[in-house]
């Protein structure tokens, strides 16, 4: 059960050269883990996660959802854009129901499942507000029950904080996983910033940007909600540090910055 990514291979071609981005990756992520793809930029990380999503194929390997192959995009796993990707000209209650309505889902049971999902987000009496009206805590929540609408197995979030600034990002981080504690999903996030991955994560994935391979493996077993001022969390950040600095280097062994 939970997630199989299997033997994935993927390269792309730039001018002519071919570029291995992920090489032979393997993972099984268990049902309700919270794990997060930490890595430099251009390590392949949105890569990874948009095969898992089924917007585009690998070359090698397959992905198993509860024991089923999955290759194209479906309602089984929702995804979290790094912009949000929220329709300007649609409300909040729009955007949060849009999946739904394109489903063909009932105008009923939308409206049932719309209400569910405002108040799981906080977000009741804002339906009616437009996204430039909110907050950007208040965008993330939306797009991150937008993509619970369907009921999705698995959460696949590319860099949800992405656009969240510095001093608001340790409040919605906290507001994150208290959404996902209660929705109790399977997550799989994308982020390079180690604070971030630490504070989220029961398993950390940290990839390298010069093989497509995985360079470790990290299981946070730190009690929720963490405190960042811990010898156990700041012994995890120098180790994940170093690991991070280890996936910077390039194939020739330079630091590409
Ligand atoms: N469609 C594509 N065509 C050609 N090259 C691509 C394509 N998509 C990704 N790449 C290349 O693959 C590598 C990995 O890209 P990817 O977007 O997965 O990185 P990332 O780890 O998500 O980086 P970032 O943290 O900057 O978002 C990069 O070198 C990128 O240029
Ligand atoms: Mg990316």
């Amino acid at each position: 059960m939970g997630l199989i990514i299997e033997n994935i291979t993927k390269s792309f071609e730039n001018k002519g050269v071919i570029k291995t981005v992920l090489k032979d990756i393997n993972l099984k992520i268990k049902e309700g883990e919270f794990l997060t793809l930490l890595g430099p930029s251009g390590c392949g990380k949105t890569t990874l996660l948009t095969i898992i999503a089924g917007f585009q194929s690998a070359e090698t390997g397959s992905i198993y959802l509860e024991d089923k192959i999955v290759s194209k995009p479906g309602p089984d796993r929702g995804f979290v854009f790094q912009d949000y990707a929220l329709f300007p000209w649609m409300t909040v209650g729009e955007n949060i129901i849009y999946p739904l309505k394109i489903q063909g889902v009932s105008k009923e049971k939308r409206e049932k499942k719309l209400e569910e999902l405002l108040n799981l987000a906080g977000l009741k009496g804002n339906e009616n507000l437009y996204p430039y009206e909110i907050s950007g805590g208040m965008k993330q929540r939306t797009a991150f029950v937008r993509a619970l609408g369907s009921n999705p197995k698995v959460l696949l979030m590319d860099e949800p904080l992405g656009a969240i600034d510095f001093q608001m990002r340790h409040r919605i981080q906290k507001e994150l996983e208290e959404l996902w504690l209660k929705s109790k999903k399977t997550v799989v996030m994308v982020t390079h910033d180690i604070d971030e991955a630490l504070f989220l994560s029961d398993r950390i994935i940290v990839m390298s940007k010069s093989e497509g391979k995985i360079l470790g493996d990290l299981k946070i077993n730190l009690k929720r909600s963490r405190d960042r001022e811990s010898l156990e969390y700041l012994e995890l950040k120098k180790e994940l540090t170093s690991l991070l600095e280890k996936a910077l280097k390039g194939n020739d062994g330079f630091t590409e910055i």
